[in-house]
């Protein structure tokens, strides 16, 4: 026994230590597939030993917890929101009025932290010992809801601080930070939303909104959350913090998100500086992944902040610059759709080309036939555009008062675009949907899901290849990937199909037949089952065969599968051509079993040892400790003749004098990089 819950906890610390490398630091160190064999043996061994579940493990990110209603949570202190600033002078309004509060000597060393003003949700995160134990929305300021099963699902926020085992924990640490979801990643939920169960959303803020308040914490983990740590509430037992900039470098070493400091936070001590970079961060910011809606400049020193106070709900130390939405008038030159994987019939709007923000938009997601309806918008009506996030092209509204009579009411098509067949929609559900599973639309978009990274990752292989196999007959069904290779001199007669060029997608097509098998239920495209999903199917029968006689019980007897998605995968597989095409997939030899798991994680440092010195370049040192020591290397403070490497940054003390005349190598972050992907 002792033997599995050593096992347990290792595998805890190797999978927590893994998920942070990948969500936060944006550097994985191993496979998905590595990661997923790991995560599958914990949760095997969970499932034998239920008491060696804890609630940090890294099983419970999947959720799985449905709560009734949310419990009421007070915070430890009044959430505060800020008060805004439009323009220069009211920035500058803002720093006299705090200076007229404080002597003159305090107010001349007054330093400023500029963050990001990410538009999300407020959560508040609260650790005991180290321990994540509670999670809240902001509320009313005063009390908010727990959300502790939901935010347990955001990869990147970490369930045990700090990660590594040389820092001590904390006593109690609360912390508030931002609940978000990228740009990029609310566009792909919408795309395939749309096409699966046509619940979209108008913008990433309220995705993000929807997809925290779900009473399912199941429905939350398939969701592509993200939080980012900015502000520390309370925190005992360690040493107090004296300024923002060190909250947020403390917050960074325990193992938390946060936005890179020194890049898009930036420290200033003159206030001219402030004004500068807010005027410059207009720019900037649109090309950030993320919607921001202005900046936060704080003042950097906290031991004024009680001194300094609050009227009303905003604290005097700190300010919110926003910049201007852009919204411009365009005109619907027509209501077009499109044909998503599923066969979902989407909307969206055909503009007179506008710029916005010094891009031209054409085109505007409709979303669904309803919001159509909810903007009673007509073809040839004016409507007001945004960009939201500087990105997605929105309608916002129509404008009835400026229509002349010539506007169109728009009607869904009664036949597919596509393929003719008729359109139809599904009691109960927002969206509409192709009937024919054979429309060679939802075959496209079908491959170009089973292709895609998440999915059976085929490089080489996207919407373009797509498009032009099924337009040729070379493919009819998914499983008609893997003949492509009988089509070999059709292929090499293709324009722009070389030798080499067809050599590398056939074999990009043949390694994809090992991806295990939570990979392959993903690609499969069925209504409901995303990445999540599927791997916890997955995982649970461990190989085709059993799916194909599963029932709904079955399924719904499994931890973050609900009724609707059990029903989803039985009918998808009680479709004969459906079963027909796992029968040529198993045919052409592609995978249908889970896979054996592995060790933990490669080890290309095991046996060297390193010493840090300097400040190194885009990593703490914390970070740094943490790369080396996940990849089986050793780190220590003193040089000796035994130390294998000295890891370099700027600025560096004695030691690199020292290294010198031991004959200690010296290198940088670039060749650890080199020596941790070897
Ligand atoms: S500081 C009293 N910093 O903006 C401290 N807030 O309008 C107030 N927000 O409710 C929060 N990014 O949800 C702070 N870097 C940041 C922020 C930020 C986004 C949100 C936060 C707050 C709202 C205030």
């Amino acid at each position: 026994m002792i033997d599995l819950t050593q096992r347990a906890a290792a595998l805890r610390q190797a999978l927590n230590y893994h998920g942070y490398l990948y969500h936060v630091l944006d550097a994985p160190q191993i496979s998905d597939a590595e990661y997923d064999a790991l995560l599958n043996e914990l949760r095997r061994l969970e499932a034998d030993h239920p008491e060696l579940q804890t609630p940090d493990s890294p099983t419970q990110r999947v959720g799985g917890w449905v709560a009734e209603r949310f419990v009421k949570v007070r915070h430890p202190q009044p959430m505060l929101s800020l008060s805004n600033a439009f323009n220069a002078g009211d920035l500058r309004a803002w720093r006299d009025r705090t200076l007229r509060l404080l002597p003159p000597e305090v107010g001349q060393t007054l330093t400023y932290v500029v963050e990001p003003k990410i538009d999300g949700l407020t959560v508040v995160l609260h650790y005991d010992n180290g321990r994540f134990v509670l999670g809240a929305t902001r509320g009313d300021g005063l009390e908010g809801e727990d959300i502790t099963a939901n935010l347990r699902t955001v990869r990147g926020l970490p369930l045990t601080v700090p990660l590594t085992g040389d820092r001590p924990a904390p006593a109690r640490l609360v912390v508030r930070g931002e609940a978000y979801v990228n740009v990029a990643d609310f566009q792909r939920f919408n795309q395939l939303s749309a096409a699966q169960e046509a619940r979209t959303y108008a913008n990433p803020r309220n995705f993000a909104a929807g997809s925290l308040r779900q009473l399912d914490s199941a429905i939350s983990a398939q969701r592509p959350l993200r939080v980012w740590a900015y502000q520390v509430v309370a925190l005992e037992g360690a040493p107090a913090l004296a300024t923002q900039w060190d909250a947020l470098t403390y917050l960074r070493d325990l193992g938390f998100p946060v936005i890179p400091l020194g890049e898009h936070v930036r420290l200033f001590d003159d206030f001219d500086q402030v004004v500068d970079y807010v005027a410059a961060w207009e720019e900037q910011r649109q090309a950030l992944p993320y919607e921001t809606d202005g900046l936060v400049i704080k003042i950097n020193q906290l031991a004024l902040y009680e001194e300094l106070g609050f009227v009303g709900k905003e604290p005097r130390w700190a300010t919110a610059y926003k910049y201007p939405a852009r919204e411009v008038i365009t005109r619907v030159l027509d209501i077009q759709v499109n044909v998503g994987r599923t066969g979902s019939i989407n909307p969206f709007a055909v503009l007179e080309p506008v710029a916005v923000g010094g891009v031209i938009v054409r085109n505007a997601t409709l979303h669904n036939a309803d919001y159509i309806a909810e903007l009673d918008l007509r073809i040839g009506d004016r409507v007001a555009i945004k960009r939201a996030g500087e990105v997605i092209p929105q309608v916002l509204r129509s404008l009835p008062e400026l229509r002349d009579g010539a506007e169109r009411v728009w009607t869904m098509p009664e036949k597919c675009p596509v393929c003719g067949e008729p359109i139809q929609r599904t009691a109960g559900e927002v969206a509409y949907y192709c009937v024919n599973s054979a429309c060679p639309a939802q075959l496209v978009r079908g491959i170009e899901h089973f292709v895609s990274r998440g999915a059976m990752d085929i490089e080489g292989f996207g919407i373009r290849q797509a498009e032009l196999f099924v337009q040729l007959g070379f493919i009819t069904d998914l499983a008609g990937i893997y003949y492509l290779h009988e089509r070999k001199a059709e292929l090499l007669a293709l324009e722009g199909f070389g030798e080499k060029k067809v050599a590398n997608l056939l074999s990009a097509i043949e390694a994809s037949k090992e991806r295990p098998l939570g990979r392959l239920l993903n690609a499969l495209g069925i209504r409901g089952v995303g990445a999540v999903g599927a791997e916890t199917i997955a995982s649970h029968f461990g190989r085709i065969e059993a799916l194909l006689t599963a029932t709904v019980d079955d399924l719904s007897q499994i931890g973050g599968v609900g009724p609707v998605l059990a029903g989803s995968v039985v009918d998808w597989f009680s479709h004969a051509p459906n079963r027909r095409t796992i029968e040529r997939l198993r045919a052409a030899g592609v995978r249908l079993a889970a896979e054996a798991p592995a060790a933990v994680g490669p080890q290309p440092l095991a046996g060297l040892t390193f010493v840090i010195t300097g400040t190194l370049e885009g990593v703490s040192r914390e970070e740094a400790k943490i790369l080396i020591e996940g990849a089986g290397g050793k780190v220590t403070d003193a040089i000796s003749k035994k130390t294998s490497y000295l890891l370099l940054g700027a600025n560096p003390g004695s030691k690199a004098a020292k290294a010198a005349s031991l004959g200690v190598p010296t290198i940088g972050m670039d060749e650890l990089r080199r020596l941790l992907s070897a």
